[in-house]
């Protein structure tokens, strides 16, 4: 049978999670925490699913949880988005990355990401028929090189995608970044997709900056964001898109055929949760702040050399001074020969660079992190 992704294996983080799993490897690889959801969500998840919550649920998500997306955007963005016709809950970011591409481009088209990039993007640009344009971003703060990105824009760009807080790096767009791209496409007919899963882990007192809050911006884009990462629940697949009316409306078209809806009692759980429970999202910074502190203090004597990272759970690593090979040798040698898994950060990188950096991941109890921590500073 012919490839439709003839250039894609198996994600990375699948492999790497397996290899780690093989290996008895502590598994600092894949993004999910090894600790537990807020206990009171796990209460309402069981009290929704005893209550029988069982059967489809409105197409775009029950109307509860659409209400408290729409107050907490605009709690938080200053946004009054429309939960009827601006709003759609999906199963997972995802789906969500996944739905908007497909909406919104097609043949002779042209999407720019930028490497590194969270490998969903990729293909589904290219199973849409269109043609992802790689730009990489800047070395070692990996900002957008606004340059680089006016000279790659031609007329057959349709979308840029951004990612902020970013995955693998670490970095942050400022609200500066985000006029310097609104001005940039200003006079174009080009779309956003934000994908800002990580809204809630951006540490050192900055503030995030959500397209939502962005007013020429938001007109434009598709805004995705993950429950999964905000109530540490990864397997319950559950996010949103917050965009405008007319983009939702094509949206809607792609999410009904892909998956028509999403898991019903979990929808009713974190509606409550969220009304509940709006400080676990204000709490959420400093706590993986302080993860980011504890094992970037674990590993502070170790030979591998960082910048902290400014969101999300991740830290990047250069280990150039403990080894001179690739970052999949050496992330593979990582796991099974010292049993610690990491991710190689070229595998984000469309033209899979030499380079001698790779991703931890975090979230993670501190006694995991202790544990692994022991052994890197071995290195
Ligand atoms: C940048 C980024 N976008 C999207 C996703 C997917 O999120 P979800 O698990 O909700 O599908 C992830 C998950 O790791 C991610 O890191």
């Amino acid at each position: 049978m012919r490839s439709k992704l003839p250039h894609h294996g198996t994600t990375i983080f699948t492999v790497m999670s397996k290899m780690a799993q093989e290996f008895d490897a502590i598994n600092l690889s894949q993004g999910f925490p090894d600790f537990d959801c807020p206990p009171r969500l796990r209460e309402l998840v069981a009290q929704h699913l005893n209550d029988r919550k069982n059967q489809y649920p409105p197409m775009a998500g029950i109307a509860p949880l659409r209400e408290a997306i729409a107050e907490k955007v605009s709690r938080l963005y200053g946004f009054e988005a429309d939960p009827e016709t601006e709003i759609t809950v999906t199963s997972g970011a995802t789906e969500a990355l996944f739905d908007a591409i497909q909406a919104s481009v097609g043949a002779g088209d042209e999407v720019i990401v930028f490497d590194p990039a969270y490998d969903s993007y990729d293909p589904a640009i290219r199973l849409a028929g269109a043609t992802p344009v790689h730009i990489a971003l800047t070395v070692p703060d990996y900002e957008i090189d606004f340059d680089a990105l006016s000279a790659a824009i031609t007329p057959r760009t349709r979308m840029i995608v951004i990612n902020s807080p970013h995955n693998p790096c670490g970095s942050v767009l400022s609200r500066k970044d985000l006029d310097a791209l609104a001005a940039l496409i200003r006079s174009y007919d080009i779309l956003v997709l934000s994908d800002e899963v990580y809204e809630h882990m951006v540490f050192d007192n900055q503030a995030h900056s959500s397209v939502l809050s962005h007013e020429e911006l938001r007109n434009k884009s598709f805004a995705v964001f993950s429950f999964g990462k905000t109530y540490h629940a990864t397997g319950w697949k559950l996010a949103y898109c917050v965009a405008p009316a007319a983009l939702t409306a094509e949206f809607r078209k792609v999410h009904q055929f892909v998956t028509f809806t999403s898991v019903s009692f979990v929808q009713y759980a974190i509606a409550d949760f969220m009304r509940e429970c709006p400080q676990h999202a204000d709490e959420l910074p400093a706590f993986y702040q302080a993860k980011r502190d504890t094992f970037n203090r674990l590993i502070t004597d170790s030979r591998f050399r960082f910048t902290p990272s400014a969101g999300t759970y991740f830290q990047l690593v250069d280990y150039s001074a403990i080894s001179e090979v690739d970052d999949v040798t050496f992330v593979n040698e990582l796991t099974q020969k010292h049993g610690v898994a990491a991710i190689p950060v070229s595998a984000f990188y469309e033209s899979k660079p030499a380079t001698r950096v790779i991703r931890f991941c975090f979230c993670k109890d501190d006694t995991t992190l202790e544990a692994a921590a022991k052994i890197l500073c071995t290195l």
